[in-house]
């Protein structure tokens, strides 16, 4: 396995930091292979918002669910998917721009999405630890205000980053066999593959170091999916502009 493949395979999120500082210069490093993602169209609809330590931090500490880490970790990011400069290009021109297409959507919430993860792997890379927040978006109306984000921009996630003070196991991942078909959607096995992975994270669960839980893959998505998902999603979403048609 080459060094690349190997750091990629060690990933595992994380959520205690040390407090050393992370030099602005090597961030503005990470950022910039960010931006070295592909991106669809060359559209580049991502932006990031680097908030400092203090009362703003704290604050979205606790609109994402008070996970503490918000709060402490060296660096906090907020990644936007970002279509309002495109409005602005389109402005330049004299072109009426066609906003809020299902499609603008996706493209610039995937752009993010692969932004984001160059960013990620260039700070692992050099022996930080990150842990992506969802949960920025339990209050995606209060965190954009806060943000003070323009329409046609949405926080997609948080990301913590700093020196790792805890060093957890690496989470077992579904079978290859369950994510990797060839030429059509075959299930065959599928279900069977399932229940050993079921055992796999059960005993992972059990045996890891910190925050131990009877829980297996399958119980664990059961759970989540019962139950709503910020259903509050689709009307912000459209107050910004997005998900129009
Ligand atoms: C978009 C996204 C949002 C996430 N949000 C949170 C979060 O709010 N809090 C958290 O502790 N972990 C969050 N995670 C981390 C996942 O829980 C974690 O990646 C997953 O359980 C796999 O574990 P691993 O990263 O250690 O391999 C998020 C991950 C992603 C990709």
């Amino acid at each position: 396995m080459n060094e690349t493949l190997a750091l990629l395979q060690s990933h595992r999120s994380i959520r205690k930091f040390t407090e050393e500082a992370v030099p602005q210069e090597q961030l503005e490093h990470w950022i910039q292979a960010g931006q070295a993602a592909a991106t669809s169209s060359f559209i580049q609809a991502c932006t990031v918002i680097q908030v400092d330590q203090g009362d703003q931090r704290n604050v979205l500490a606790h609109l994402a669910a008070d996970q503490q880490y918000v709060s402490e970790a060296p660096v906090f990011l907020v990644f936007c998917a970002d279509m309002r400069r495109h409005q602005e290009a389109c402005a330049l021109h004299e072109a009426d721009m066609h906003k809020g297409y299902t499609e603008q959507f996706l493209t610039a919430s995937l752009d993010v999405g692969l932004f984001a993860q160059n960013v990620v792997v260039a700070a692992e890379s050099e022996g930080y630890g990150i842990c992506y927040i969802g949960a920025l978006r339990n209050n995606i109306e209060a965190v954009s205000k806060l943000l003070e984000l323009p329409d046609l921009v949405y926080p997609v996630f948080g990301l913590c980053i700093g020196k790792p003070a805890q060093n957890p196991e690496v989470k077992p991942r579904l079978p290859l066999s369950v994510v990797l078909k060839k030429n059509t959607y075959t299930q065959t096995g599928d279900v069977e593959a399932m229940a050993r992975y079921d055992a796999q994270v059960q005993s992972y669960y059990q045996q890891r170091t910190g925050n131990n839980k009877a829980a297996t893959w399958t119980s664990q998505i059961a759970n989540m999916l019962q139950k709503e998902a910020r259903p509050h999603m689709l009307r912000f979403l459209r107050s910004k502009g997005f998900l129009e048609k």
